[in-house]
């Protein structure tokens, strides 16, 4: 199977690199002409551990390739991934201007029914305006060409960026079709066959799931925050209190450990506005819900 993913930031370029890895042909696609000399090149833009022979090794393997131009390869690939950046506007919503131009682009230039999928962190209903991005390019040219929509937020953390994807507590994948559904199944065999949970679900479920994510480890963040702060007024310590509530299964004992960084005062959607850089709390319209 052929796909392309657009962007070679941190996402998009541990996904190109572990679907090489897993024996698809993967382009990378980056308006970016310095980086994708250098990725040609082999020269890495980010550290992650293992990234840089996994890139080496697929790009030997002819798995892997690097491009400025999505046209090279949109006849030749029946999936594409969105991964471009979504950096938060002046009120901290999620500005879609990248997301847009690539399907526009697609919308431009495809000549054959392809799924385009959204990795990036992006609000709810967003699958419906890069349809309509698409659909709009379609109609100037006259033309008449299938295609489906899909989100598969990303869920991997800069560190364990690999593991993370290779080994995924879970994959969540929103689509509107049997074919699109058919060809995500087909992508992620190997995990299906290595028994990770592959969760299908329709789109606006898929894009809330990451929403919901991101709002309930900012929650966790908070309160353990608050807790610190009142264990420093009575006295307690707070790494005891966190073993104590992290051994209740129903807690757990992962991502309270942020508590020594202290980020007092996030209760409420002001300070909370952090989180949007993650793409949290932002609603339907991609404004900030205050
Ligand atoms: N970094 C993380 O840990 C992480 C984790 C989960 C989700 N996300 C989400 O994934 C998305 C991507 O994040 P990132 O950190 O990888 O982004 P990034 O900003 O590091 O990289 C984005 C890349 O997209 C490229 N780009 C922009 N417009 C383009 C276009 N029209 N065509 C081709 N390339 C284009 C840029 O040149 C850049 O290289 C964001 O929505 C982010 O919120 C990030």
């Amino acid at each position: 199977m052929k796909i392309a993913i657009v962007g070679t930031g941190y996402v998009a370029l541990v996904t190109a690199t572990c679907f090489a890895e897993m024996g698809t042909e993967v382009f990378c696609v980056d308006v970016n002409t310095e980086k994708i000399e250098n990725l040609k090149k082999g020269i890495i833009p980010i550290y992650e551990p293992g990234l840089e022979d996994m890139v080496h090794r697929n790009q030997q393997a002819g798995r892997l390739q690097f491009t400025t131009d999505l046209t090279e390869c949109l006849d030749e690939v029946e999936v594409l991934f969105s991964a471009v950046g979504t950096p938060p506007d002046e009120d901290g919503s999620a500005d879609l201007k990248y997301v847009l131009e690539v399907a526009r682009t697609v919308g431009r230039n495809m000549k054959k029914h392809i799924l385009v999928v959204t990795k990036s962190t992006v609000p709810v209903g967003t699958a419906k305006k890069v349809r309509r991005a698409i659909q709009e390019e379609l109609d100037k040219r006259g033309v008449e060409i299938e295609f489906d929509v899909a989100s598969n937020p990303e869920f991997l953390k800069e560190g364990a960026a690999i593991s993370d994807f290779m080994s995924p507590d879970r994959v969540v994948v929103g689509v509107e079709s049997e074919r699109a559904e058919e060809l995500m199944t087909r992508l992620y065999r190997p995990f299906l066959l290595n028994n990770f949970r592959v969760i299908f679900m329709d789109v606006p479920s898929a894009e809330m799931t990451k929403y919901a994510a991101n709002a309930m480890l900012a929650t966790r963040i908070s309160f353990m925050n608050d807790i610190a702060n009142l264990c420093e007024i009575i006295g307690a310590d707070v790494n005891m209190v966190r073993k104590g509530i992290g051994s209740d299964n129903r807690i757990g004992n992962r991502f309270h450990g942020i508590v020594i960084e202290q980020i007092s005062g996030t209760v409420g959607c002001a300070k909370t506005c952090r989180f949007h850089i993650h793409g949290t709390f932002n609603n339907a319209d991609g404004k900030c819900c205050k």
